[in-house]
């Protein structure tokens, strides 16, 4: 039978699931819908972490959404324990859903905006602060697609650029981070550049670009100096 798709409702939000990293997500009009863009963020993440010997790497994450960033690296990392904040209580619902569903420990949820009720005792101890952050223009939400807009507004808008979250993620990262940490953001198409300025203005070294498999340059890192 062939199935009729809504031209306004994503399909994963009809199935109440979207597959991600052979997992069964759920995911509802709440919560972002998982993009295969995020597999990159996390590959590199464990990469690095991996490079570098690091195999339990305490990570904070900023805008868990349906929780995706912390199940995936827990998958391919399971000794890492991962902080997970998000603005919104809706999202950290079905994210704590998944976690429940998926996770096998490790996994902390917190809400807040942005990095403004992590405590200050928790500054200088992550060894990796990773995030798909909103990061949508105005230009570019106005011209997006009924499903995409079927979103919450709050996943997606990041101010006339959709550069505001990448700015505060650039400008407070680093306080999280333990001397030798890494950043490592999911941007969109056409913000390599920015964000690289961004990074190095705040004093983070060896930034790097991971591309995706488009060609576009979709994952930042930098490291803050140890
Ligand atoms: C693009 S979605 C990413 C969701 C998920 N991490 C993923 O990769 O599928 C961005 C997330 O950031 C959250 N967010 C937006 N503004 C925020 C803020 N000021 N502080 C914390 N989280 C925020 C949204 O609620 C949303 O869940």
């Amino acid at each position: 039978m062939i199935r009729e798709y809504s031209e306004t409702v994503p399909v994963q939000y009809e199935d109440g699931i979207a597959r991600f990293m052979e997992m069964d997500i759920l995911v509802d009009p709440r919560v972002f819908i998982p993009r295969p863009e995020t597999e990159l963020l996390i590959r590199t993440v464990v990469a690095l972490c991996q490079d570098r010997s690091l195999l339990c790497p305490r990570i904070l994450e900023v805008g868990t959404g349906s929780g995706i960033i912390p199940l995936g690296v827990t998958r391919l990392l399971p000794a890492a324990g991962v902080l997970s904040v998000d603005i919104s209580a809706d999202a950290l619902d079905v994210a704590g859903r998944n976690i429940e569903k998926l996770g096998t420990g490790g996994i902390e949820l917190l809400q807040s905006d942005m990095f403004g009720s992590i405590g200050a005792e928790l500054e200088g101890t992550f060894d990796v602060v990773i995030s798909n952050p909103p990061y949508v223009s105005d230009k570019d939400y106005a011209e997006a697609d009924a499903w995409v807009k079927a979103e919450p507004m709050k996943a997606l808008r990041s101010g006339a650029e959709g550069m505001d979250h990448l700015k505060i993620l650039a400008a407070s990262g680093g306080r999280f981070l333990r001397p030798g940490g890494f950043i490592s953001v999911e941007i969109g198409y056409d913000q390599a550049g920015k964000t690289k300025r961004l990074f190095a203005e705040k004093n983070f070294t060896g930034i790097k670009s991971f591309f995706d498999t488009n060609g576009y340059e979709r994952v930042i890192t930098g490291w803050k100096h140890g």
